[in-house]
């Protein structure tokens, strides 16, 4: 069994669209950025993810991961702290996928809130598939398959670790009864030292008799100090806290972040379908061309009007991109039509030109060396199906489906 501490390490992922553009960069990416020092961090390139919306057309499919990869690189993230790789290339996640889908109730997934908001959204395409129903699932086996603990999302997203969480601890309770699992959990408490199994059984009656999750907590942080007992016995005690059998799945967690919202450049949110997005590889030329373009407050029709802020989205890319004293100037040059919309976008264009430089100069680079974007490529799905692996070994063996 591999030591894997479930709250150190964090998967999420992304469907390969392509070129990432600002949205991505702050509300994404940024944030990876950050995780990936702290964190044991696995992101997906979730190429399955996108066959459950465009399994139509496919053609493109190798460009668009590519061009995702180039942006993550060229934006920060790090594949000497990080691990990157494709989805479809672990194949033990489809099978822990389809392992998974025996035990989930088609209920469950029918009432995940993006199921009817996107068929809703995309009715041009027929998502009436077993797969498409499947998508929230798909994701559940891409976070079980390396047991992250930790799953930075937006809240769009929140339903579906939720959703992860419930069939991590159906699978539990269904799997984790190994014959006499209580006795070979009294047995691990008897392997701790007297003062630690004494705390241990005091915690867990309160977590059990009287819901106190701060004893849940303690117990937790109790387990993971003892050096004295095996990982099996460890997990037997994980699971024996909470009245359920051994734990073989951890439940993750949402890691929530706020997160700007970047406006495109026509005022709705940035998307690669609204066709209103700065990419992260535009040309300085097409950056500054876009933004001298972008609308503004309609009462400013003269250079004499007038405008408010708050009904200009141009505001809203100031508020993440420039300091408060050249917000003040806005705020105020706006309001009194002290300054025109071109005097206002100048110090904004500038901001996100150098935004950009390094990550224009990082992106020029991997795509003069296509084979170094590979092999990293290669390298993360090497490193991603290992873990899978021994995770699926512990998922047949609990299942009984370990013979020969
Ligand atoms: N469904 C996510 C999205 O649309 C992408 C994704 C795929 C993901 N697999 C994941 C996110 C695993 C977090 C964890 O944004
Ligand atoms: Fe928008 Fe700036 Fe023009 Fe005001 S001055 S309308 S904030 S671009």
């Amino acid at each position: 069994m591999s030591a894997v501490d479930p709250q150190s390490r964090v998967l999420s992922g992304m469907r390969p669209t392509g070129r990432l553009h600002l949205g991505h960069y702050h509300g994404v990416l940024k944030n990876w950025i950050e995780l990936q020092h702290e964190f044991d961090c696995f992101f997906c390139i979730a190429d399955w993810h996108a066959l459950t919306t465009h399994y139509e057309d496919t053609h493109n499919l190798e460009e668009h991961i590519y061009d995702m990869a180039i942006d993550w690189l060229a934006a920060g993230i790090n594949p000497g702290s990080a691990t990157l790789f494709i989805q479809s290339r672990v194949p033990e996640q489809a099978e822990l996928h389809l392992l998974l889908s025996m035990i989930t109730p088609l209920s469950w997934l029918e009432r995940v809130p993006t199921y009817k908001d996107q068929q809703e959204k995309l009715r041009e395409k027929d998502l009436s598939t077993y797969g498409f129903l499947g998508y929230p699932l798909l994701q559940t086996a891409d976070i079980l398959a390396y047991r992250a603990g930790q799953v930075p999302v937006g809240a769009d997203q929140e339903a579906h670790v939720e959703i992860t969480r419930e069939i991590a601890r159906r699978f539990n309770h269904v799997y984790g009864r190994e014959p006499g699992f209580e006795t070979h959990a009294e047995a691990a408490i008897g392997k701790m030292g007297k003062k630690a199994a004494t705390l241990y059984r005091k915690l867990r009656r309160s977590y059990l008799e009287k819901g106190n999750e701060e004893a849940l907590d303690t117990a937790r942080a109790l387990l993971k100090e003892q050096s004295n007992i095996t990982l099996g016995d460890q997990e037997r005690l994980f699971g024996y806290l909470e009245g359920t059998g051994k734990m073989i799945l951890p439940e993750p967690q949402a890691l929530l972040t706020s997160t700007p919202k970047v406006p495109g450049l026509d005022g709705q949110k940035m998307s690669k379908s609204y066709n209103n997005a700065i990419e992260l590889r535009d040309t300085p030329d097409a950056v500054a061309t876009k933004l001298k373009r972008m609308p503004t407050d309609p009462a400013r029709c003269r250079r004499n009007d007038p405008g408010d802020p708050e009904k200009c989205p141009v505001w809203q890319l100031h508020k993440i991109y420039t300091d408060k004293e050249r917000q003040q100037w806005v705020q105020q040059g706006c309001k009194s039509a002290g300054i025109g919309c071109l005097d206002c976008k100048r110090p904004l264009i500038d901001a996100v030109q150098a935004e950009l430089d390094p990550i224009r100069i990082e992106a020029v680079e991997l795509e003069n060396n296509p084979d170094v974007v590979k092999s990293i490529i290669a390298d993360g799905c090497e490193a991603a199906r290992d873990e899978a692996q021994e995770t699926l070994r512990e998922v047949r063996e609990a299942m009984g489906l370990d013979y020969r």
